[in-house]
């Protein structure tokens, strides 16, 4: 095996850049981002590339083409984490590319275009609630307003910035054209290829997301002393809401899919007293965008009416919006080309989940190769995982499509 055993040591590697002890967190302008990122920009040193932290903290490592003036294909994945992380969920994105540039280098190997690997500084929001930042920033669509995004300790996304030694004012600059093509690898996070006994896939698009943060306001009381019929409970209002929530996107399982992810009683509630403000969010994803809009417009209504009848108000934010995103159909022909090089059925499967290629799609043509996701395909989670053979195949077949992507002609 190539690289598939290194790729897997190199993940646990960096799963040791964590800000909780005995799980995997790792997020945005952290010292534990700084870490893994200079152990990141080491590993493309070593493979050939120059590289290193660019303004806003994702690391950047380029491999020149065969002629200075040469177009760029620009690959990669996010290294930051969510809470209590698998090991494989964008890092894998980003050492699969790492090892094809080392092979190439040790084959004194260049190609016809200037090879860019980028892990993303923040794909996941976990930290200010922002997602896409490092590849929103690539796409000439960070706005000055993503720098006023809190953590919760009040922090500013520009001081946290700042004091990891980013330029806020460089920003702009980061902004990228003229990319010939963004390909990105990532775990699949899901059962498709699994079940299937596929070792890879090529994704055919990337669901869209709205999300909302809800607050419910009741009224706290005291809880041995007002009657049941009388109250007006956040916490037993919010619930039912996210009942509600659940109910709508079950009962159209080919349409989206919907998560109550946060769910919180202001100031953490006590025992003896009545909840009176409650704070949750909604995700709902949809590979459609008329079907998601339609359900974030008739949850607003039917939670509403939970709250009218509950004698309980709703503020309702919906704070993000990202359109589903199709991928190339030329770079998903050329990938599904190398999948079968390798002798291995190819399959094309939509994506659920969220990726920088998203972002990328708005610069560049993009497409993105999944692998296959152990254990039922569980992710977002620390049962995540995936085999060395997974990884080696998946390697192979992006060093396949390299080696044989002609960008066109500017
Ligand atoms: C990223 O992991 C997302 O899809 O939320
Ligand atoms: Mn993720
Ligand atoms: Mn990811």
């Amino acid at each position: 095996m190539k690289f598939g055993k290194r790729i897997l040591e190199q993940a646990d590697r960096l799963a040791e850049f964590t800000e909780d002890e005995g799980r995997l967190t790792r997020t945005y302008l952290t010292p534990k981002h700084r870490e893994a990122g200079e152990q990141i920009a080491a590993w493309m040193r070593e493979a050939g590339m120059e590289a290193g932290f660019d303004a806003l903290g994702n690391v950047v490592g380029r491999y020149a083409g065969d002629r200075a003036d040469a177009p760029v294909v620009l690959t990669g994945s996010h290294m930051d984490t969510v809470v209590d992380a698998g090991r494989y969920d964008g890092t894998f994105g980003i050492l699969t590319a790492i090892a094809c540039v080392q092979d190439l280098h040790k084959r004194r190997k260049r190609l016809p275009f200037a090879f860019e690997i980028v892990a993303f500084c923040d794909e996941e929001g976990v930290r200010f609630g922002v997602t896409l930042i490092g590849s929103r920033a690539l796409a000439g669509r960070f706005t000055p307003e993503m720098l006023k995004a809190r953590d919760k300790d009040g922090v500013t996304l520009k001081e946290a910035l700042v004091a990891f030694g980013g330029r806020p004012e460089a920003i702009p600059l980061l902004s990228r054209k003229g990319i010939a093509a963004f390909v990105e690898s990532h775990i699949e996070q899901g059962p498709v290829l699994l079940d299937e006994g596929l070792p890879v896939g090529v994704v055919t698009s990337i669901a869209g997301a709205s999300r909302v943060k809800a607050r419910v306001t009741g009224l706290a009381g005291h809880a041995g002393t007002v009657p049941m019929p009388g109250r007006r409970d956040a916490l037993a209002a919010a619930a039912e809401m996210a009942l509600a929530v659940e109910r709508h996107c079950a009962s159209r399982p080919r349409e989206l899919v919907g998560t109550v992810g946060k769910f919180a009683i202001a100031g953490g509630g006590a025992v003896n007293v009545i909840p009176g403000s409650v704070e949750f969010t909604i995700d709902l994803r949809s590979g459609n965008d008329a079907h998601r809009k339609a359900a974030v417009a008739e949850l607003q209504v039917a939670l509403n009416e939970i709250a009218q009848r509950r004698g309980v108000t709703l503020d309702w934010d919906l704070f993000f919006e990202l359109e589903a995103m199709p991928c190339d159909e030329a770079l998903q022909a050329a990938l599904a080309e190398s999948v079968k090089a390798h002798g291995v059925a190819v399959r094309h499967l939509p994506s659920g989940a969220g990726h920088d290629a998203m972002e990328l799609a708005h610069i560049a043509p993009m497409a993105m190769l999944f692998v296959r996701c152990g254990d039922g395909g569980i992710s977002h989670n620390p049962r995540e995982t995936m085999t060395a053979e997974d990884a080696d195949i998946a390697t192979s077949v992006l060093l396949h499509f390299l080696e044989n992507f002609q960008p066109p002609n500017p």
